[in-house]
């Protein structure tokens, strides 16, 4: 098979870090607070305008509380388990990696002993129906790693008594996210907005809140945790005073990131993007035969991270442990030539592709990639026998 002509502008399809935004340059963080202190009035300003237009353009509820917090998704994560859990029993969901972390933390880490797992294998979602919902309820919205989002909030009580904790991260920005549903929301600067890594951002309802100020967890909390002080919510958290020092090169980057979405016509614009490099890559899956979505139901195919099985007989025929190293030939052409990096699955993962999809990709990138991948697959198939 000849090489394709066409080569993705940008090459860049990692699953996180995520690409810049188009049109993004070293130029646009000129204006940043540097060697200012982040408690200054500007310093500070610019962390408030990374919560305020965050909020706007994800249409989050005037009464929710929004926060930058140490430790990028995970530390977000983190200091919600580690501040809201223990007082109900608690449904942890999980159907790939990320998912199943947040169930061994809470089971081996903090030991809690009312928890009910609820997982599915890679490609599924679990039995969602299963939720208690007087049960506190941990979940992702979209599992990274498999590439299988929750389709809809339906399944999410009105009336629940527990907490909705939901780690957002690859969601955020991308989906629609049912802010009534939700108690606890997080997510990082780099996904899908491509900013820089290390921040992480921290929604929380009303009830969330209340919980924090009613309860008090048995753990000692380490002080980059803490939300509460004397049994009241610290304020300050969730209006730009941070715990601790956050970089304002990367805030400033936020805040473009954020201007330009803004620019493209907001949170529906940011969607359509992802879910039009979805539907390039559907449509190329229905027709190529070596390759199929890890996802079983299309419903829950997620529009950002877009997890791909290779279905071909020679690579299906490949010992399990001789399946990594065939993707990594399968790739590694394709970023010889610069045209895609960081394509192959995640570690963690049944053996693949995955293709960020998120809204700072070019659709016609995608649509790109799509003909380098059938171009090194000719080129591999053949070599699948020997990568023993
Ligand atoms: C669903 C999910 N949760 C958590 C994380 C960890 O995020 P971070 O590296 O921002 O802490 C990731 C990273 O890809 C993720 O996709």
């Amino acid at each position: 098979m000849q090489k394709p002509n066409l080569r993705p502008v940008v090459p860049h399809f990692s699953s996180g870090p995520c690409a810049k935004r188009p049109g993004w340059s070293p130029e646009n963080l000129k204006h940043a607070a540097l060697g200012r202190s982040h408690r200054a009035k500007e310093g500070k300003a610019k962390l408030v305008e990374v919560i305020d237009r965050s909020r706007q353009l994800l249409g989050m509820p005037a009464d929710y509380r929004l926060g930058i917090v140490p430790a990028s998704d995970t530390g977000a994560v983190e200091m919600a388990l580690w501040s809201l859990l223990g007082a109900r029993p608690v449904d942890l969901l999980g159907w790939e990696s990320f998912g199943i972390e947040w169930v061994n933390d809470v089971t081996k880490q903090l030991k809690l002993k009312d928890v009910r797992p609820i997982t599915a294998p890679y490609g599924r979602l679990p039995d969602l129906a299963q939720v208690d919902w007087s049960h506190d309820v941990v979940f992702t919205w979209n599992g990274t790693t498999s590439g299988v989002r929750v389709p809809d909030g339906n399944w999410i009580a009105d009336d629940r008594q527990g907490l909705a904790i939901c780690d957002a991260t690859s969601a955020v920005f991308a989906m629609d996210l049912p802010w009534a549903k939700l108690d606890v929301v997080t997510w990082s600067w780099q996904k899908v907005l491509g900013g820089e890594a290390a921040h992480g951002m921290l929604a929380l309802s009303p009830r969330a809140v209340a919980r924090l100020e009613s309860y008090t967890p048995p753990w000692p909390l380490p002080k980059i945790f803490r939300l509460t002080k004397g049994g009241k919510l610290i304020d300050g958290v969730f209006a730009g005073e941070t715990i601790n020092t956050p970089s304002l090169l990367c805030t400033e980057d936020q805040i473009d990131a954020l201007r330009w979405a803004e620019g493209i016509g907001g949170l529906k614009s940011l969607i359509a993007r992802s879910e039009a490099s979805l539907e390039v890559i559907a449509d190329w899956v229905a027709k190529t035969p070596w390759v199929d979505f890890l996802a079983e139901d299309p419903v829950t195919r997620s529009c950002t991270s877009v997890c791909l099985k290779i279905v071909d007989p020679a690579f299906l025929a490949l010992p399990d442990a001789d399946k990594t190293a065939a993707v990594k030939a399968l790739v590694a052409p394709i970023e010889k030539e610069g045209v895609a990096f960081d394509i192959a699955g995640h570690r963690d993962a049944p053996p693949g592709i995955r293709i960020w999809c998120g809204a700072t990709v070019e659709t016609s990138d995608v649509a790109a990639l799509t003909h380098w991948l059938d171009w090194a697959f000719a080129e591999t198939r053949p070599t699948f026998k020997k990568t023993a």
